[in-house]
């Protein structure tokens, strides 16, 4: 019997290629090239599966375009590179890969925020730079995280996650701002307090951004929000490029309006807004919050169970669409 047709759109771990080939016809992408819309609608014809990355957009053009096409299963949690509606409109199970990346990015994102409160960047750059020659008393002085008030924006998994680690770790008090209060059992656990987005902004000593990105959460950190926040603030995000106005972060930035940001996501990446590149205190990552390798591994895993699972017996784990599974 032939095998069902899918396609891997990026490389991935060897042995996660193994597994699906057992159950599909695969054509992989281990050289790694990065396929414009076009390319990954020819690559994608005649395919009833794909595993996506966060790069990958599929929206309604390249659904039309590719009518064979049953499920995408993204490698990571976030999924603004999917048209949910148009998936379920067209029948297209979409799925993500929560969960086994949630301590990982969490402690990830931790250490941008204590590297940005601590100048541990510019620290770097000016001994590489050969410029240490001396000792003064505010070499690189920065702001404590220890007993400090860590704000949160966004309180999912990954925003419970730092909580705990702030409140627990640290001593930090926690306050969130979210779309929904956590239950009270959640909010004892992470000590955390729900405040409005003003009075989060205004009291956050380090605001940590763990929001989904979409229309709505389009610049929720702009000029505006960040005159808000403390000249002496830190501000990290590990969410989605777009959530912050890097342009306006820069100009703050450079000010001094607030003291340092930490980003590890950028409006249009892997192009990086070139005022950021100038400004020394902001630590800059590449997109790897989640990149440990056992963690990549369970997300290459959960999305290949998810094809294997929907396009072997109907049962992906992790649907956003679900509605889609009752479509005959
Ligand atoms: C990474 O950004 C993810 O959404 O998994």
């Amino acid at each position: 019997m032939n095998k069902p047709k899918i396609l891997v759109a990026r490389a991935i771990f060897p042995e996660t290629l193994a597994r699906l080939q057992q159950h599909f016809d695969v054509q992989a992408n281990q050289a790694d090239e990065s396929w414009p819309a076009a390319r990954l609608i020819e690559k994608l014809q005649g395919k009833v599966g794909a595993l996506t990355t966060g790069g990958d957009r599929i929206d309604g053009a390249v659904l039309a375009a590719c009518p064979a096409l049953r499920i995408c299963a993204n490698m990571a949690v976030g999924y603004n590179n999917f048209d949910v509606e148009a998936m379920t409109a067209r029948g297209v199970l979409a799925t993500n890969a929560p969960d086994v990346l949630t301590e990982t990015t969490a402690d990830f994102g931790f250490a941008l925020l204590m590297a940005a409160a601590r100048r541990m960047s510019e620290g770097e750059h000016f001994l590489r730079a050969g410029k240490w020659n001396t000792w003064r008393y505010d070499m690189f002085a920065g702001v404590d995280v220890h007993g400090t008030t860590l704000g949160i924006l966004g309180m999912g998994r990954i925003g419970q996650g730092i909580a705990k680690r702030g409140a627990h770790g640290f001593g930090m008090k926690v306050i969130y701002h979210n779309r929904s209060r956590l239950d009270a059992a959640l909010e004892s656990e992470c000590k955390a307090r729900y405040v409005s987005k003003e009075e989060l902004l205004r009291g956050a000593d380090h605001l940590v951004l763990v929001l989904p990105y979409s229309a709505a959460s389009h610049h929720a950190i702009g000029a505006g929000e960040l005159a808000l926040m403390k000249p002496t603030a830190t501000l990290i995000n590990i969410a989605r490029g777009g959530i912050v106005d890097d342009a306006a972060l820069a100009q703050a930035l450079r000010e001094k309006r607030i003291a340092a940001a930490g980003l590890d996501v950028f409006e249009g990446e892997p192009r990086v807004h070139p005022d950021l590149l100038t400004v020394p205190n902001v630590v800059l990552t590449p997109h790897i919050a989640s990149a440990t390798m056992p963690t990549r591994l369970a997300m290459a895993n959960l999305a290949a169970d998810n094809l294997i699972g929907f396009l072997t017996q109907n049962k992906p784990l992790t649907p956003l669409n679900p509605a889609v599974l009752t479509i005959k």
